[in-house]
């Protein structure tokens, strides 16, 4: 029955594609539904202050408008709920950020709701906003806890006494900035009251995790709340939880008592949704002649919010990526006028390891030492963080075999000597990394009389292709072509599943699907293959597989290659190639998996030289704050692009042997070209994106 060609290991196509080009396929804001209404932000134009007056009376004259709200006459939501006050929408004047929600109108027709918004007349208190990132800042402290649950300082050993000792030493600087996650499809909701029972079509990355946090901000029973998610335009991250114009709807469905919509445009993307964090890293390296290191300092200084305190967890890649007796990692975090910035791929360790990979690079051209030679030397027995033993670890193997793919040997490592007419020629490479994490989750596979199988999980397809791989998952597990099986995801009510994010979503789910599956052989087995009339149902939960499994630090990496080309009159920059080799357990679904890579390198290679939200300090916004102002990577800037694997066997993960692949391709890849970037000009550019005019 199951053919090899159509199960784990092979390259099925996406079960979704076809709905998908045709236009079958529905987003949450296309759902239809009747008597639908439209809610249309206000957002503050101050960053700091307080709303005094809100005038809604030529508002609320124009035709087709329902309701005004604001902070005034908005319901009460559960302002106790363990979420950040950014998701108390309009239960308060105060002004946290600039772009912030403090009115909204609901009206009959997107067109009515938008002019309307527009007529609403604000008054505010403003007060003076900082929204600027500075190393010194004097109210930058540190956190207990990164986002991670590490702590917010670590130190092994004697860093300073390791320093001071060491006989080559490096010292440098590190930025990136702001960077906004954009993507495909904007943040959209539909949400409907149904006597005290709330629906919401809404697009994000967990809807079981939806259905918790809107169920604790309106106070309501979990099962009170159902979250459908069908299908996604991606995430990145910035569809973690529901974002407030979510919560607006929700609301506003309450005022009306209708079905209510919302669609961000791509200018409140920018200040309605949650951005990376900008840094600033300060990393000091210590070594013996050899390349082995004998210290690592690495700061990393970071904002907040004033509602909550995040920290991504730049510096966590720096706690077990090498072997190194002395090493103190610091994150700090300065309260700012700003929202509150959330995940965006890899969330801290993609600015983390540009500043480490480009720190490691500086030191082999420090010691006169190959960059691969010296990561080598620098290889750990051990996680050097936990001092846990690796489930695996190929970064080697990674390193080697990209050396290999990508021509590494011929290299000259003398900087800015290579001409191409009037481009100046380089490669570098770095290293990437990435956790993998596993969370419980529940699973039902169910057998029907007529031989068919319906599998159900609280999963989503952000886009990576889930439906697929779960759907290969399970036809493996069943032992049957993947024709035979339906696979319902996108609801909150499929039971206990983790959120896509944290690339926890293909091991956590996937381990489910497969343990209920099995556990549907078996019972079947009990009736000789046949399934009696009700049909047969098994219900799998992986919480105390989870527990059991062996404590082994468990992470992916993976190694970048890139050239690059630089005007040598114009500064003019472009990426030749990329190359990444991951190591990531089992690659459970080939086709996907490539693309999860390449779009993650395209990622990086606009983070490298593209992605900047530009802080106004005046206003406290973004100067940029559409796709004129704030590039993304195009096809015309995307080189030749390879990705390889290797076929990392690891039987201590999960039974189905893979491990997450969403973020691994986005870490190191932005130093790779940095480093390229120095080999070809002999500049080092430690301020993404690099750009003309940083370029000498
Ligand atoms: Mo990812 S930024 O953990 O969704």
């Amino acid at each position: 029955m199951t053919t090899v060609e159509q199960t784990i290991g092979a390259p099925l196509t996406r079960v979704d594609g076809p709905e998908k080009v045709t236009g079958e396929a529905l987003y949450s804001y296309e759902f239809p539904t009747p008597d639908i209404t439209y809610v249309w932000p206000v957002q503050s134009t101050i960053a700091r202050g307080r709303v005094t007056e809100v005038d809604a009376s030529a508002a609320l004259a124009l035709p087709g408008v329902l309701a005004v709200l604001d902070s005034g006459n908005a319901p009460r939501l559960n302002t106790d709920a363990e979420v950040s006050a950014d998701l108390f929408v309009l239960q308060s004047p105060e002004v946290a950020y600039h772009g912030q929600i403090v009115a909204a109108v609901v009206a009959t027709s997107l067109e009515s709701a938008r002019e309307a918004a527009a007529a609403v007349r604000l008054s505010y208190a403003p007060e003076p906003h900082d929204v600027v990132l500075r190393a010194d800042d004097e109210a930058a402290y540190v956190p207990e806890r990164v986002t991670d649950g590490g702590p917010g300082f670590e130190e092994r050993g004697d860093v300073e006494r390791a320093l001071a000792a060491a006989p080559v030493r490096t010292d440098a600087t590190y930025t990136t900035p702001v960077e906004h996650p954009s993507p495909m499809e904007p943040h959209a909701t539909i949400a409907s009251w149904q006597e005290g029972r709330l629906t919401l079509h809404d697009s994000n990355q967990g809807p079981r995790f939806a259905a918790q946090l809107m169920a604790a901000l309106f106070g309501l029973d979990l099962d009170a709340v159902e979250v459908v998610t069908e299908h996604v335009g991606g995430g990145f991250g910035s569809k973690g939880i529901p974002r407030s114009p979510a919560v607006l709807a929700v609301l506003a469905a309450q005022v009306v008592r209708r079905p209510v919509k919302i669609a961000l445009t791509r200018q409140q993307m920018f200040a309605l949704v949650p951005h990376r964090a900008p840094t600033i890293q300060r990393i000091r390296l210590g070594a013996e002649r050899d390349g082995r290191l004998t210290a690592i300092d690495h700061e990393s200084v970071q904002p907040r919010s004033r509602m909550l305190e995040f920290a991504d967890q730049t510096v966590s890649s720096t706690r077990m990526m090498y072997a190194a007796p002395d090493v103190r990692t610091t994150v700090k975090v300065a309260p700012l006028d700003i929202m509150t910035p959330a995940w965006f791929r890899a969330p801290g360790h993609t600015p983390g390891m540009f500043a480490l990979e480009s720190a490691i690079d500086e030191l082999a051209v420090e010691l006169g030492m190959d960059p691969i030679e010296l990561r080598i030397r620098n290889e750990p027995e051990l996680d050097p963080g936990t001092g846990k033993p690796f489930s695996s670890r190929s970064l080697v193997e990674c390193l080697r075999e990209g050396a290999e793919r990508f021509g590494w040997e011929r290299r000259d490592p003398a900087p800015g000597v290579r001409r191409e007419g009037r481009w100046l020629v380089g490669t570098g490479m770095a290293a990437s990394h990435h956790p993998d994490y596993t969370a419980p989750s529940t699973a039902t596979a169910r057998a029907e009389p007529d031989g068919t199988f319906v599998v159900r999980i609280g999963a989503v397809d952000i886009g990576t292709g889930a439906r697929t791989v779960l759907t290969q998952v399970a036809a493996d597990a069943l032992g049957v072509s993947p024709t035979r099986l339906r696979l319902e995801i996108g609801r909150a009510s499929l039971g206990v599943a983790p959120f896509a994010g944290g690339s926890m979503g293909t091991s956590s789910w996937g381990w489910a699907v497969h343990k209920a599956c099995r556990a549907l052989v078996e019972e079947m087995r009990g009736y000789a293959g046949v399934v009696p009339d009700g049909g047969l149902e098994v219900v799998a939960d992986t919480t105390e597989d989870l527990q059991q499994r062996a404590d082994l630090s468990r992470h992916t990496f993976g190694a970048q290659f890139a050239q690059v080309r630089v005007d040598a009159d114009t500064g003019e920059i472009r990426v030749d190639r990329m190359l990444g080799v991951f190591a990531a357990g089992r690659i459970l679904s080939p086709a996907t998996a490539r693309s999860q890579f390449l779009g993650a390198m395209t990622m990086g290679l606009s983070m490298a030289l593209l992605e900047v939200g530009e802080v106004d300090p005046a206003f406290g916004d973004f100067a940029n704050h559409d796709f004129a102002g704030y590039h993304i990577a195009a096809n015309a800037d995307v080189p030749k692009l390879e990705v390889h694997w290797l076929d990392e066997r690891d039987d201590r993960l999960n039974p189905v042997g893979g491990k997450g692949i969403g973020e691994l391709g986005i870490v190191g890849s932005a130093a790779a070209i940095a480093n390229a970037f120095h080999h070809a000009t002999g500049v080092r550019v430690r301020d993404l994106p690099i750009r003309i005019e940083r370029s000498r």
